[in-house]
């Protein structure tokens, strides 16, 4: 017997494989992270993300530009503070390094791309938590609800077209909307991290915040062995009046993202974080992964699995393949 179906006929050809590819990915699905630290000096190479730096003001400019005439669909900002203190006061002064470089990339770029602003206290606090501590030490909810009020204020006023509140505190998103509705600000849209776990794969992210963290983030961060509470986390940032949402991170959770894709009725982004990009480095860097193939193969796989926008460390990379694989100009 001799199959009488045969699969292998849609696979034959280049060109019947395109045509009927499922999957599509664009340049501008792709956002690329960023980190710039204050002070003077060179952009400082971060040594667990191969490739990816703490850029000065004057070198995140020009990457900003760079990575916006490579066709990357947007740019997610984080700050490297040089002094922290108990309750982030970084983060929310005009001042601080993440808002003046937002305010750079506003004058420099406009609404050529779209700014996007982590919203978190982590990285301005001298204990390395998402929010500020009580008395007993642990992260008080609601008083850190009020500090991300202010750093929304501070984000939409500094240029942010997007500001993406990370820290999963309950009720971020309804007191971030209704902050910047009172301000003025109704058209600062937010980018929330509805679902994000409490993840070993945020590991070399800690190395490029300088992060200050003993500890975990249990409390707040979600169960890596939990589907169920992405989606009451979905319909709350839904309800509070998220634009976007998004899931973090991404390979190892394309499950939940699929559940949250089917769910949602706004658009879904998901986080290639820095451990998966430094596993997919370390292997190709010993020769054990074909990089280009790696990476391509997991942005597809995100997509696939409901992602509309994804967060890249290799946004400007691929990006560029993606165009020579189309044969589209720069
Ligand atoms: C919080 C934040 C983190 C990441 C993005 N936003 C760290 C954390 O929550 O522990 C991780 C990103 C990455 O690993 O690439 N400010």
């Amino acid at each position: 017997m001799f199959p009488s179906q045969r699969p292998r006929r849609l696979r034959s050809t280049a060109a019947m494989r395109a045509m009927v590819s499922e999957t599509t990915l664009r340049p501008d699905q792709l956002v690329l992270p960023m980190f710039v630290k204050e002070g003077a000096g060179e952009p400082v190479g971060i040594a667990s993300m191969p490739g990816v730096v703490q850029h000065t003001r004057d070198s995140l400019r020009k990457a900003a530009v760079d990575a916006v005439h490579a066709g990357v669909g947007g740019l997610m900002l984080f700050g490297v503070p040089t002094t922290r203190d108990a309750v982030g006061s970084g983060g929310t002064d005009p001042d601080g390094i993440l808002n003046v470089a937002l305010r750079d990339l506003k004058a420099e770029l406009g609404d050529a791309t779209v700014l996007m602003a982590d919203l978190c206290l982590d990285e301005f606090t001298d204990h390395g938590h998402c929010g500020v501590l009580d008395a007993d030490g642990r992260v008080d909810n609601d008083a850190t609800l009020r500090l991300y009020a202010d750093m929304a204020l501070a984000q939409a006023e500094a240029g942010a077209h997007l500001v993406g509140p990370s820290g999963m505190m309950d009720g971020q998103v309804g007191v971030i909307r209704s902050a910047l509705d009172k301000a003025g600000h109704l058209d600062t849209g937010i980018l929330a991290y509805t679902v994000k776990y409490a993840s070993a794969f945020f590991g070399p992210f800690r190395e490029a915040v300088e992060s200050q963290l003993k500890g975990d983030r249990k409390t707040y961060q979600q169960d890596p062995g939990n589907v169920r509470e992405a989606l009451r986390e979905l319909r709350l940032d839904l309800d509070e009046g998220a634009d976007l949402v998004m899931v973090k991170p991404g390979l190892p959770y394309l499950d939940v993202l699929r559940a949250v894709a089917d769910a949602s009725d706004v658009p879904v982004a998901v986080y290639q974080v820095s451990g998966e990009y430094a596993m997919v480095e370390a292997a190709a860097a010993n020769g054990w992964l074909d990089r280009r193939r790696t990476i391509m193969e997991t942005l597809t796989s995100l997509r696939r699995a409901g992602a509309d926008v994804v967060l890249t460390y290799w946004a400007v990379e691929a990006a560029g393949w993606l165009r020579e694989r189309d044969g589209l100009p720069r």
